[in-house]
């Protein structure tokens, strides 16, 4: 019977914010578009569960586009004061309307302003445009709360595959892969 892989990640993390200077929860986030030409960006994770690991972005992003193209993607956090890897590949769903509400509204209002604001991954013609339009918002929103914009949301990768890797001694580091197998795992290890 193989280790439940959602377990034994909550221990990595937990050791990962006791151990990394800043941002425990980073994780790059490797999408491809409908021709299958990859990209890579920096997310936080801000979910963990039984389905899956959840980020938020804006939906008309570039990798918004390509997830609408194509619905997966890998992950990766990189704890580098633990040397330690983990790798995760699945299909990507949005969270629901609910969910993705009840997160913005637990963010900063200067977050919740640029997520107005921003036009993720569209050209930018000059800063000062962009402050311009974050007053735009602020006065906008001025006295009131601000409201979830209707393209930022959230996306949970569910997990097919999770891959832990551990550095060990003389380079013979420890990988350790689970892959789904109906509604458990199945566990195996790999070469390093
Ligand atoms: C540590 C770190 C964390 C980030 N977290 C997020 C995030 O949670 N959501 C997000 O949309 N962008 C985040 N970004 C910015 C993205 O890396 C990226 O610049 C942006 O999402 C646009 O990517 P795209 O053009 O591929 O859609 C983060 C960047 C860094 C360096």
């Amino acid at each position: 019977m193989a280790d439940d892989p959602h377990a034994l990640f909550e221990s990595w993390l937990a050791e990962a914010r006791l151990a990394e200077p800043n941002d425990p929860t980073a994780m790059a986030l490797a999408t491809a578009d409908s021709q299958g030409c990859p990209s890579v960006r920096m997310v936080l994770m801000k979910g963990h569960d039984e389905r899956g690991f959840v980020f938020y972005t804006n939906y008309d992003s570039r990798k918004g586009g390509e997830i609408a193209a194509n619905p997966r993607a890998a992950l990766l956090f990189h704890w580098k004061s633990l040397r330690r890897q983990v790798r995760i590949e699945g299909p990507v769903e949005p969270v629901s309307e609910a969910e993705a509400d009840s997160y913005f509204a637990t963010r900063s209002r200067d977050s919740q302003l640029g997520a107005w604001a921003s036009d993720q991954s569209r050209p930018l013609e000059s800063r000062s445009a962009f402050e311009a339009r974050y007053e735009e918002v602020r006065s906008r929103f001025e006295g009131g709360e601000v409201p979830r914009p209707p393209r930022w949301g959230g996306w949970r990768v569910g997990p097919e595959r999770i891959e832990f890797w551990n550095d060990r001694a003389h380079r013979l580091h420890e990988r350790r892969l689970f892959t789904r197998s109906g509604q458990g795992w199945s566990e195996g290890l790999l070469y390093p």
